[in-house]
């Protein structure tokens, strides 16, 4: 049988080089900073690998890097994965029960915490070697965040972070960790907590998270009397109290899930195919913030990677990420319905992919993407609250016209303004300083229908961070003062956070090594506000928010247009 399977090995490896050495789907990233072109998920995913989907080969799992400098060992006993025959995910039979309804942190009452205190109890009680204890389910996170599995059919490891992997895996995962700890008290109605940081009423750290399982050492006590802010960058240190920070964090919201997310991939993710040429690494709006900010805003800063919650290979050893995840979950619903993506991807790549996760009955379960579109049939639903950034649309700092008026004027008298535009134009530019790039617009004058279906899309192209630093930078349009830069006001586009980590690459050298990110805004409603849609060109600033920056480079900045 082994004999067997090895040929069968060699076939498929043999297949796969075939096909990648005559496959150069990926699309070039150009030099230059004019481009057309319109893309879809479709276009990009017109090829295909060997495996239709992605999953991991669970018979691989081997050390990672949880940091740089640590390797760290998070597979599960390899027993339990290997001699287990999984079976298909099936719907639960929420008739009887109802749907289990997730509430807000701040709208909890005593009984409810009563309860999720003590399946929590019992579930950190549980022995290792039971796949339902609270190491184990942590653990998980640690697994497939730090690339400790192979895909099938490939030595490419699966990242489900940076990638449109993130939402639906992160539902997956928080899916049978509700089931198991209802399960511990026998009761099915059990839901998790939502930390909805997107509404003021919830901006401080949650209550519940500082009482009894709850308690992790590991966090930055310090925020936790100041408002969450969702951009958060630690060197910026809360720069707005209060109303001003509550403010600033409602018109981010406003950003993230509304103008800059108009499109699947501007807030799914990149698309991710099988194999080592599939890689890519460009998180949506929302992963890159609040996301990784509130990742990194309540992980404890004296630790060298902010563990517990600042790094993802400890994260969910902080019993509060779960209360966050399952607002990110949240959020994923309620720009499904803002922006009517019902089937946000249409990839059988996509759709097809799973994940193996042991449910509250012990039984290792198989996953697929496609069966976590519908949070009904998995049996839950999140309460409704109010979405107070839904009309918190921010308003430009200085009248549109001015900032046109002010930005031309710099350039025609200032050699050096003018010098700096040309030069910012260069490959693989530093991200030290703060930089304004002057980049051309390559329609201008889009028909109606044009505008209608495409979004026009600001592409920060070709980020390489050397070595593995928390970086962070943020990127403005037409911006003529860097002062007070900030969500609040509308020249800004969005954020760049890429927290430090690893995810072991098997044969990087062997894959072209191309391993660069891109960050993808949507910017059309914004050049509108600003009063720039027709103009031929736009001035991009980035400023840079971590002095870790230094280590980060770009080649580029292009408009591109999103169908
Ligand atoms: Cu998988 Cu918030 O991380």
């Amino acid at each position: 049988r082994d004999k067997n399977r090895l040929a069968y090995n060699l076939e498929l490896r043999g297949s796969i080089l075939n096909i990648f050495a005559g496959d150069h789907r990926k699309p070039a990233e150009n030099n230059t900073t004019t481009t057309t072109t319109t893309t879809t998920y479709e276009d990009i995913g017109a090829h295909k690998t060997i495996a239709s989907e992605i999953s991991p080969n669970l018979t691989t799992c081997h050390d990672s890097y949880g940091r740089p400098d640590l390797l760290v060992n998070c597979c599960p006993p390899l027993s339990d994965e290997t001699s287990v025959v999984p079976v298909d995910y099936r719907f639960p039979d929420s008739s009887k029960s109802g749907l289990r309804v997730r509430r807000p942190v701040h709208l909890l009452d005593h009984d409810y915490i009563v309860k999720y205190t003590k399946a929590l109890t019992i579930m950190k009680s549980l022995p290792h070697s039971d796949p339902r204890s609270f190491s184990r389910q942590a653990q998980l996170h640690c697994t497939f965040c730090t690339g400790a599995y192979d895909q099938k059919h490939s030595s490419a490891t699966i990242d489900i972070h940076g990638n449109w992997l993130f939402f639906p895996f992160h539902r997956m995962y928080l899916h049978f960790h509700e089931r198991i700890l209802g399960s511990l008290i026998g009761d099915d109605t059990f839901a998790l907590p939502f930390w909805n940081w997107d509404n003021p009423e919830s901006m401080l750290f949650p209550d519940m998270c500082l009482e009894g399982p709850f308690v992790d050492s590991q966090r930055e006590f310090t925020h936790f009397k100041h408002v969450v802010n969702l951009n958060y960058d630690d060197e910026m240190e809360i720069v707005a109290e209060g109303q001003e920070q509550v403010d600033a964090n409602l018109a981010f919201m406003y950003n993230q899930v509304i103008s800059a997310a108009k499109k699947p991939e501007l807030f799914m993710g990149c698309p991710l195919y099988p194999g080592q040429d599939g890689f890519c690494n460009g998180p949506g709006t929302v992963e890159e913030a609040p996301h990784n900010t509130v990742h990194y805003w309540v992980g404890l800063a004296s630790n060298p990677g902010r563990e517990n919650m600042g790094a993802f290979y400890s994260a969910a050893w902080d019993p509060c990420f779960y209360s966050h995840h399952a607002n990110l979950d949240r959020i994923w619903d309620v720009w499904r319905d803002l922006h009517g993506m019902h089937l946000p991807i249409n990839d059988t790549v996509w759709l097809n992919s799973y994940f193996y996760f042991y449910d509250e009955n012990l039984q290792l379960v198989k996953i697929k993407v496609s069966d976590v579109l519908n949070t009904t049939k998995l049996g839950y639903t999140n309460e409704k609250t109010d979405l107070i950034w839904l009309n918190r649309r921010p308003r430009p700092s200085v009248p549109p016209k001015t900032a046109k008026h002010i930005l031309k004027t710099r350039e025609t008298n200032n050699e050096m303004f003018r010098l700096q535009l040309l030069i910012n134009r260069l490959e693989g530019r530093s991200l030290k300083n703060p930089i304004t790039i002057k980049v051309d617009r390559p329609k201008p004058y889009q028909t109606k229908r044009e505008i209608e279906e495409e979004e026009e899309v600001l592409v920060v192209y070709g980020i390489e961070i050397k070595g593995d630093f928390t970086v962070k930078f943020d990127v403005f349009v037409n911006l003529v003062n860097e002062t007070n830069a900030g969500p609040s006001y509308r020249e800004f586009a969005g954020t760049f956070v890429r927290l430090a980590h690893v995810v072991r690459r098997r044969s990087i050298a062997t894959s072209g090594g191309n391993r660069k990110s891109n960050l993808k805004l949507g910017i059309s409603e914004l050049l509108k506000d600003l009063d720039a849609d027709k103009d031929e060109s736009i001035w991009v600033t980035i400023l840079p928010r971590t002095s870790s920056c230094v280590n980060a480079t770009f080649d580029g900045v292009r408009l591109d247009y999103l169908r």
